[in-house]
């Protein structure tokens, strides 16, 4: 029995991969590589001393994907492979639903028509969109407020109903808060392609000098400092909680779970906590905001704590310290 892995090879999947073989997991990954590279699961494969069956095809490819279903026994799917930029999405909407609709559907026909036990899909908090109140608990209102975040609860909504009309197979919504850091190791982290979206990778690109200065999107919120407030989750952390997921709908039907430290950091306490663990100085400026961007997202963690038994256990600290080794192991990354 295996589990098989879309997007294995990006930033959260390659670390769940680590995970799920240490726990005992046997894994088949596929991948288009077109946001990472197979140098990803090279590493995995050295850090896990194992070999992992590895198909790059994208998941629209119905065909290509029948074939790994028939080859293997899959038991489970974790579905990772989707494009995740924001700005991207407002620019290119239909490519966004395509991939991220579409290649979710291709993979649900599949794991009907090979009664697979168990489907988890990769969601965010971008799902409830700018919420009236912290922490967010799963109960709340759900309003994605762009093209990527719809394609996230597209994709929620087509699982639901397809565990209305199948009840064989039993599904988790994971819903992300902010993953960030790296393995141990320093062999595996975050791989942007261009210049980062995101602000820890973008603050340990100008940490290694990649980057001049980080432009900080805003410091008139209604939050302690003024920059905005998200919830930091280690990789590993989250990785973990895909573990207590599988272990969960063995008994249970459906899990809809935030996964967070339900923890709020600054944009300013990033920024401290990183030149604290790291010795760097970040220089940084003050600019507008973004647009889209909420003043405070971090999560009601008791849900998942008693759904899972688990929560997060890395700090802020280690989640800077983690990610500048990845960083200064592999300035230009893999
Ligand atoms: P990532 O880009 O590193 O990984 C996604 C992987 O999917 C990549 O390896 C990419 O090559 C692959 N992929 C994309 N389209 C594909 C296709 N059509 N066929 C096959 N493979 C394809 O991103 P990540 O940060 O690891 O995110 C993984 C998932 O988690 C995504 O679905 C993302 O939307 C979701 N998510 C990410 C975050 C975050 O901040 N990183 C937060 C919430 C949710
Ligand atoms: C964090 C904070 C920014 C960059 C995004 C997606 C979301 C999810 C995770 C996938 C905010 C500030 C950032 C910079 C800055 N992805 N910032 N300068 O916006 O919470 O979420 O990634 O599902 O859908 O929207 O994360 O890391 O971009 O921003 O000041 O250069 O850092 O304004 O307050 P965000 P982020």
């Amino acid at each position: 029995m295996e589990i098989l892995v879309t997007g294995g090879s990006g930033y959260i999947g390659s670390h769940t991969v680590i995970e799920l073989i240490n726990f005992g997991y046997k894994v088949v990954v596929v991948d288009n590589l077109c946001n990472s590279k197979i140098e990803s699961l090279k590493r995995v494969e050295k850090l896990t001393n194992s070999k992992i069956p590895f198909y790059k095809l994208d998941v629209r490819d119905k065909k290509a994907l029948k074939k790994i279903f028939e080859k293997h026994d899959i038991y489970a799917v974790i579905h990772f492979a989707g494009l995740k930029s924001v700005s991207d999405s407002i620019i290119n909407p239909t490519y966004y639903y395509d991939v991220n609709v579409g290649g979710a559907i291709c993979i649900m026909q599949l794991v009907q028509e090979f009664a697979c036990k168990s489907f988890i899909f990769s969601s965010s908090a971008t799902v409830y969109g700018n919420p009236s109140k912290v922490p967010i608990k799963e109960t709340f209102p759900l309003c994605a407020v762009n093209p990527y975040g719809r394609s996230k609860l597209m994709v929620e909504n087509i699982l639901q109903d397809m565990l209305l009309a199948n009840t064989d197979c039993k599904i988790a919504l994971l819903r992300y808060f902010n993953p960030v850091g790296a393995h141990v190791s320093g062999l595996i982290g975050e791989n942007p392609k261009n210049t980062p979206n995101n602000l820890m990778p973008y603050i340990s690109q100008v940490a290694i000098g990649k980057l001049d200065k980080l432009k900080i999107f805003g410091a008139d919120y209604n939050t302690s400092d003024g920059t905005g407030v998200r919830d930091y989750i280690h990789v590993i952390d989250l990785a973990r909680g895909h573990i207590k997921a599988l272990e969960y709908l063995e008994n249970n039907q459906l899990l809809i779970a935030n996964l967070g430290t339900g923890k709020g950091y600054s944009v300013l306490d990033l920024i401290k906590t990183f030149e604290a663990t790291t010795k760097k100085k970040i220089p940084y400026e003050i600019v507008a905001r973004r647009k889209g961007d909420v003043a405070t997202c971090y999560t009601d963690t008791s849900y998942a704590f008693k759904k899972l038994n688990w929560q997060a256990k890395y700090k802020l600290d280690k989640m800077c310290k983690d990610t500048w080794r990845w960083q200064k192991n592999n300035p230009n990354g893999y």
